[in-house]
């Protein structure tokens, strides 16, 4: 590297967010080079630059960049205290914080970074999952709203409120598959199906990296946790997954491969082994398909201490062994272990890490660190004032209560209870959750420092607004949450006497799913369908609502309730949502994108599995089928199921032809018509078979979809393109392959509830 292009890079790193151009220049000119070759070297590359930056790096400072530190609170695994983060960070041994918020904490650490020999500047990461200051709801919620633009617009406005928070790199969107509901962190993806949640995942990437890196409401977005952590045997968390490479590549991989093209900066690893592998120390994942195959040029943390849990895991004996396996797969930051930081330098200086994997590395997080504009200012998401005013928008809350209602599901409206005439006298609101405030931002919310919660719309506030001084509202709390008190019961069962209807909100605690809370009993907890149970008594109807991050077993609710709303956590403006949705201000258009089992013991159950040898048709016939002799073989929810206040009638469907070959396309149309007395939205769903293939296929796939909207008695022609992607699956050559033959074409409400029907053929 010649003086002038190290000068030009001093006068880059020494000088970071200094305006004044004079400054700059005089100082450039010190170092002996000219105003033509600066302009010349500001145009360098990204690349060039990162070059520029390594070549002045000493091997400590090198491994010093691939170490993520936490700050000082909201940790999810052991944190190592460190006496000497500061000195790490002035010496440069330090490239990432996390858990750290805010514009004041972040420009603290970031002037010591500036101390560092080279000023490189830290990125700070921040599990924004859905939301910052405004809270969203729940990922697995918002994916209920099959509202791809909706769902970009809250990770959007999520990006535009932490970066004015200090942050440049959230990670999200977790885009696990998950299929097993006591799996507790089911609630952080978009379901179980590859189609849907390959959807959302670009969406979400789309709204928090926003048109570029480097604008300054951006944030890096990290596609997590790669790979098939969703699988994890039993749904316990952190388990092991085992799976044919088949299955990964067709289930489980397509959402990360969506986040990709939609431009992630970012993956993370996972807690997981897959077949005896821990991914973190993965090379297949992380080095042959993800930077291989796929060409990831961005950079890959592991998950907190992920690299130190490979000694749990028994395949190496140390820290050392961890740091080995974990660079060479093509684990680029150690989130936490300190494996890195205490062993990388030796290993290269004992020759078992060629520095190149190193240098890779650097060089991956480097230029991130430039897209975003850090080289120039690192200070530039620590701006005060606009804290202030993006953490005040008042648009954001609109925009969270738009999604909110979208993401309520109706599951039940016996003899159309819902929506209610706003002339209705009294309503008794019962139940442990009315009342909450907190509880409504669900798991893995973020506590922005300074921030209280009283922005948060409960339940009961929503209601009381809504109905104004027309109708009398009553409450109860009933019961807990959990516990076996009923002493609360005969207080509830008298205001409900008095009440023309009841309205019960009940379900989990919003920590009872999340990060290491998997459940063995995912039926609603303590008391609370006892004391529906009491309610009945009273002859009332009676509405519940059911909040959980999770899809629950509730037999009793769901055969004894008068209507069920599944609420979910719908985040800061749940109150507000809720209440438009009672009174018919919006009109439920949700739908689910998750099988709700029966019980338990029917877990794992997804609509899209094999016919098998022996199928299950209907539950009049067990002889000799697969099927459970005690329950039955259809779940108490499908995928695709969500009711609306509205009718939708689907008729003539149309095919451009019957027969295509690959390279030929047959669009399908069909009208949905709005038969009810309510606008409404709906979601139409196209599902296909291929009836016979070299390996079995599904017994139906997602591989469509459209929402829209429709005024009460009107009706829309929607249209399809079948194609030859829609057409391929994996075979068993691990080949994307489109094999002729026939394949039934379904088009539907829901997976179990379709409307038209039609086969086609892919010919030679
Ligand atoms: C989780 C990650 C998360 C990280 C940082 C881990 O325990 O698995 O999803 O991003 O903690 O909070």
């Amino acid at each position: 590297m010649s003086f002038q292009r190290k000068g030009l890079i001093f006068a880059k790193i020494y000088l970071p967010g200094m305006k004044n151009a004079i400054l700059n220049i005089l100082f450039i000119l010190v170092l002996n080079i000219s105003f033509l070759q600066i302009l010349s070297a500001q145009k360098r590359s990204i690349d060039q630059k990162v070059d520029s930056v390594l070549n002045l790096m000493t091997l400590d400072e090198k491994v010093g960049q691939l170490n993520q530190y936490n700050d000082d609170w909201t940790a999810t695994g052991p944190v190592t205290i460190d006496s000497n983060k500061v000195s790490q960070i002035e010496n440069g041994k330090v490239g990432s914080l996390l858990n750290c918020m805010g514009t004041e904490r972040t420009r603290k650490w970031q002037t010591i970074a500036m101390k560092s020999r080279l000023k490189i500047p830290l990125l700070f990461g921040q599990d924004v999952i859905h939301g910052y200051k405004t809270t969203f709801p729940i990922p697995l919620a918002e994916a209920c709203s099959w509202d791809l633009e909706a769902i970009e617009l809250s990770a959007r406005i999520s990006a535009t409120e932490a970066s004015a928070g200090g942050i440049n790199w959230t990670f999200a969107p977790m885009v696990d598959i998950a299929r097993d509901p006591r799996w507790g962190r089911v609630m952080e993806g978009a379901g179980e199906d590859p189609y849907l949640a390959s959807k959302i995942a670009y969406a979400r990437v789309k709204g928090f990296q926003g048109d570029k890196l480097g604008d300054i409401n951006s944030i890096m977005a990290c596609a997590k946790h790669f790979a098939a952590y969703g699988a994890a045997i039993g749904g316990r968390d952190y388990n092991s997954v085992d799976m044919s490479n088949r299955l990964l590549w067709e289930i489980y991989l397509p959402p990360f491969k969506a986040s990709l093209d939609a431009g992630v900066a970012t993956f993370m690893n996972s807690f997981n082994d897959i077949n005896g592998i821990p991914s973190t120390g993965n090379k297949y994942l992380q080095r042959d398909i993800l930077k291989g195959i796929w060409k990831f040029d961005g950079f890959i943390v592991s998950d907190w201490g992920s690299i130190g849990e490979m000694i749990n895991h028994g395949t190496v004996k140390n820290g050392y062994e961890a740091a080995l396996s974990a660079i060479t797969a093509g684990c680029d930051m150690d989130m936490e272990s300190r494996s890195y930081t205490n062993n990388l330098a030796q290993l290269v200086k004992d020759g078992k890490v060629p520095v190149g994997l190193v240098n890779d590395a650097v060089k991956r997080i480097l230029k991130k660190k430039f897209e975003l504009g850090l080289f120039d200012d690192p200070f530039k998401y620590c701006n005060t004032d606009r804290e202030h005013k993006e953490l005040n928008n008042p648009d954001h809350a609109n925009a969270a209560r738009d999604v909110a209602r979208k993401s309520i599901v109706l599951l039940k409206n016996q003899n159309h209870l819902l929506p209610f005439s706003k002339n209705i006298k009294t309503i008794a609101f019962i139940g442990p959750l009315v009342k909450e405030v907190n509880q409504n931002k669900g798991f893995w919310d973020v506590s922005v420092p300074g921030v209280d919660s009283s922005y948060i719309v409960s339940q009961w506030e929503g209601l009381q607004k809504k109905a104004g001084n027309k109708t009398k509202l009553l409450y109860a709390k009933g019961c807990s949450i959990d516990g076996d008190n009923k002493d609360g019961f005969v207080e509830a069962v008298n205001i409900a006497k008095q009440a023309d209807v009841v309205i019960l909100s009940i379900g989990e605690r919003r920590d009872m799913t999340g990060e290491a809370k998997s459940r063995s009993n995912i039926n609603i907890p303590g008391v609370q369908e006892d004391l529906l149970k009491a309610l009945t008594t009273t002859g009332k109807p009676i509405v519940v609502l059911i909040n959980a991050g999770r899809p629950m077993v509730f037999n009793y609710t769901a055969d004894n309730a008068s209507a069920i709303l599944y609420t979910w956590w719908l985040g800061s403006e749940a109150g507000d949502a809720i209440a438009d949705v009672l009174f018919g201000d919006y009109n439920p258009s949700a739908k689910l994108p998750i099988t709700f089992p029966l019980s338990v013991g029917q877990i794992p159950i997804y609509y899209s599995h094999f016919n098998t040898g022996r199928p299950a048709v209907s539950d009049d016939n067990r002889f000799y089928n697969s099927s459970y002799n005690d329950l039955s073989i259809y779940p108490k929810y499908e995928f695709g199921y969500g009711l609306s206040y509205s009718t939708f009638v689907y008729s003539n469907m149309l095919m451009s032809k019957k027969k295509m070959n690959v390279n030929d396309q047959i669009e399908v149309s069909v009208t949905i018509t709005n038969t009810g007395q309510y606008d409404g939205e709906e979601i139409v769903q196209l599902y296909l078979r291929d009836l016979v293939g070299s390996i079995a296929r599904p017994v139906e796939e997602l591989k469509d979809f459209k929402k829209i909207k429709l005024q009460a008695g009107q009706g829309k022609t929607v249209t399809f393109v079948i194609d030859r992607e829609k057409l391929s699956f994996y075979n068993q050559k691990l080949q994307w392959v489109a094999e002729p033959g026939e394949f039934d074409l379904m088009i539907g409400a829901s997976s179990r509830d379709i409307r038209l029907r039609d086969t086609f053929e892919l010919t030679e």
